[in-house]
């Protein structure tokens, strides 16, 4: 069989026409004449946007680029990006083309679990709920399955219950649940609500809140790449170029570590880790405020604030690695409804959630190399600036 995998290493890309880019575009990914005229129109009509939300009186629209150069678990990825900050977009492929000469970046993910908390007030003897409730485990894992027949169906279902005590005789009862390939905050909140009324009465407490938590700490995607030196320095940089790599390396690195001590750097640091996350996130119709809310926390889950990705000089190469929670879909929530969501993610070809946060991790990893790079070296203004130029000189 042929291989229809796209090339995502596509030198002039950046400088050919719009309407080139797009017709590379439709080969590389297979789109037809109607799915480019939808990528061009944002994606979504107001009709279709009436159907999301509620008021409707438009639809707004993001630019949408694509991320190059991306070669992720030894698969070459077309990135979509929605973002409105000049200059994301080439920074992730220009240092997604750095990794690239490493072998790309290598990224594994936890399998799909998501909290449910309920929450349980006035327990006279938390001792004693406690005990009640791990006595009750599997009855309580059992009804949780009860309540979520279908995701039973695609191998999902609720993995473990972990009891926490906080003060003044509140406990709060988490349910693990296996959301496969949804984010699953209906899901979640379904068994939350199915399953409060027993705890508590288990319990001998009141039922408090009953809903998911946005730290997903136990849905988190782990990406890495290993760049050589002289890819780090670029083409131009020429029999200098393992030289300048290394200094580049060491200067990233030490920039690595200002992060890691100082929470100031570490949120800027993080920023713009996010600032590769969230245009895919957004792409792919997912719920970027959950991926924040988890990703910050996450980086804060010790009591301290720390950067989410950390780079190391290793023998010849730069060294990065990423965590980061990723609940991110690729079946339910807006996507039966959001057909620019649906072809974001064909044009990614990622067919499960886990593969998904797999790629949207390695693009947080290259756009947090591309930061420090650029600050490590020539300072952002100047690269950043001229996109910026670029922009209000074409308006
Ligand atoms: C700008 O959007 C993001 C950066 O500030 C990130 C960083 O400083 O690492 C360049």
């Amino acid at each position: 069989m042929p291989d229809t995998r796209p090339n995502s290493r596509l030198p002039g890309f950046y400088r050919a026409p719009l309407d080139e880019r797009q017709a590379e575009l439709a080969r590389q990914a297979g789109l037809s004449k109607d799915d480019l005229a939808l990528l061009a129109s944002g994606g979504i009509s107001a009709s279709g946007a009436n159907r999301i939300v509620e008021n409707v009186v438009g639809v707004y629209a993001l630019p949408l680029g694509l991320g190059l150069n991306f070669l992720i678990n030894g698969r070459d990825r077309l990135i979509p990006m929605a973002v409105e900050e000049p200059s994301v977009i080439a920074a992730a492929s220009n240092a997604a083309r750095m990794a690239r000469a490493g072998g790309g970046f290598i990224a594994e993910s936890d399998e799909s679990i998501m909290i449910a908390q309920i929450e349980l007030r006035e327990v006279a003897n938390p001792a004693r709920a406690t005990a009640a409730l791990e006595g009750a485990r599997q009855e309580i894992m059992d009804k949780a399955n009860t309540a979520l027949p279908q995701l039973l169906q695609f191998g999902g279902g609720c993995r473990g219950m972990e009891i926490r005590a906080l003060s003044d005789g509140r406990l709060v009862v988490h349910l693990h649940i296996d959301c496969r390939d949804a984010m699953g905050a209906n899901m979640v909140n379904t068994v939350a609500e199915a399953l409060a009324d027993r705890l508590a009465e288990l319990a001998g407490g009141r039922v408090g809140l009953r809903i998911l938590s946005n730290l997903a700490d136990r849905r988190v995607v782990r990406a890495s790449t290993r760049v050589p030196f002289a890819a780090l320095a670029g083409e131009k940089a020429g029999d200098k170029a393992a030289e300048q790599g290394a200094a580049l390396a060491l200067a990233i690195e030490a920039a690595s570590r200002f992060a890691e001590d100082d929470i100031y750097r570490a949120t800027t640091h993080n920023k713009g880790i996010m600032n590769g996350v969230d245009p895919v996130v957004i792409a792919t119709g997912n719920d970027w405020r959950g991926i924040e809310a988890g990703a910050h926390a996450y980086a804060a889950r010790d009591g301290r604030y720390r950067p989410l990705a950390t780079w190391r000089v290793e023998g010849g190469d730069l060294c990065g690695r990423l965590r980061i929670p990723l609940a991110v879909a690729t079946v339910g929530g807006t996507l039966p409804v959001h057909p620019g969501a649906r072809l974001a993610l064909r044009i990614l070809g990622a067919k499960t959630s886990r593969e998904l946060a797999e790629i949207i991790a390695s693009v947080g990893l290259a756009q947090n190399l591309a930061a420090l790079r650029a600050l490590s070296g020539e300072g952002i203004q100047r690269g950043h600036m001229a996109l910026h130029r670029r922009a209000v000189e074409q308006r």
